[in-house]
């Protein structure tokens, strides 16, 4: 299999030792089970949720439960039809295509995807104007996984041809330390119960930040002669990294101040907090928001971003009185 990801080696291989996401596992049990005992390959299948947590590791976890092999490259790296219809053509029956972040292909590689998942077969025009000649070629059944943040940013021709579509969730500290403990292990990290608690309440919610958090904290451990990372341990290391005890990150941070500070809280636009905190809006949108809503720190209104009471306590900062001309004196 095609391995282009660091860590690759620390992703569990089969659906049981995937760790929460039950109703996701749950499907895909028996949808994988069902294609095998019908020795077909199993329908397309779109994973929706934020970054890390998990949607690339479960596309191999299904081509190896599949026994397929997979093919995994991403929405912004292919660039033209022809690139597609290279991948497509080397594809073995039964293979996997992982798609990550399939909402940023362009609409003419995405206009070849339509009938090769359909029809599986590939529809590519060669030349152009009067020489243009129009090629069909029969393809192997492949199983399209395909990753994205929100299903919200794909076309609905290209959604509506997934069969299976399935949505990830933030993971609750319990599940991240039992997965805390799983790397911990396959890397040979001492870490006590308390220790692997502190990471994995301090994680965001997601295996990725984990895992890095884990790996930085085994440095600052084996450099400061600790045995075991315990609790005073790994909460030294994820102080000295800037995360603060519920997780949140010198991003999470700034965006957070940047509304209670300079604009009373909010409500402003997506435009306006991305200028003032220098991050890409879609960087805004689909990392860091997504938490802090989820923690309750930040609100999407109609007319625009607010920090929360919630927010200003965290802080312990006083809560901004209601916005009132300032006298003329
Ligand atoms: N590593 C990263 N995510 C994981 C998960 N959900 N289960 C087990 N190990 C993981």
């Amino acid at each position: 299999p095609e391995d282009l990801g660091i860590g690759t080696e620390i992703r569990p291989r089969r659906l049981e030792e995937y760790i929460g996401q039950d109703q996701v596992k749950q499907s895909l049990r028996v949808f994988i089970q069902a294609a095998l005992q019908r020795g077909e390959p199993l329908d397309h299948v779109l994973f929706h949720g934020f970054p890390g947590l998990g949607k690339t590791t479960l596309a191999y976890i299904i081509a190896n439960e599949m026994g397929a092999g997979i093919k995994v490259t991403s929405g912004p790296v292919i660039e033209r039809p022809g690139d597609l219809a290279a991948i497509l053509t080397s594809l073995q029956a039964g293979d996997v295509l992982f798609i990550d972040e399939i909402h940023r292909l362009n609409h003419v590689v995405e206009e070849i995807l339509y009938p090769a998942m359909e029809d599986f077969q590939l529809d590519l025009v060669i030349g152009q104007g009067p020489g243009a000649r129009s090629v069909k070629m029969d393809l192997p059944r492949f199983t399209l996984v395909g990753a994205t943040t929100r299903t919200g940013l794909l076309t609905p021709p290209l959604r509506d041809r997934f069969g299976v579509v399935l949505r990830l969730e933030y993971y609750s500290p319990e599940q991240l330390v039992t997965i805390i403990q799983r790397t911990a292990r396959l890397f040979r990290i001492e870490i006590d119960e308390d220790g692997a608690m502190e990471l994995g309440r301090r994680s965001r919610g997601t295996p990725r930040i984990a895992n890095r958090l884990l790996r930085r904290v085994r440095d600052f451990s084996e450099v400061g002669g600790h045995r075991v990372v315990t609790r005073e341990v790994a909460d030294a290391a994820l102080t000295m990294l800037n995360v603060d005890p519920l997780g949140l990150d010198e991003m999470d941070r700034r965006i957070l101040l940047t509304l209670i500070e300079k604009f009373q809280g909010g409500p402003i636009g997506l435009e306006t907090l991305s200028t003032a905190v220098c991050e890409e809006k879609t960087t805004l949108e689909d990392v860091y928001e997504p938490f802090l809503i989820q923690s309750g720190f930040l609100v999407r209104t109609p007319r625009g971003r607010m920090a929360t009471a919630a927010a200003y306590e965290h802080f312990r900062l006083p809560l901004a009185p209601p916005a009132t001309p300032q006298p003329n004196l």
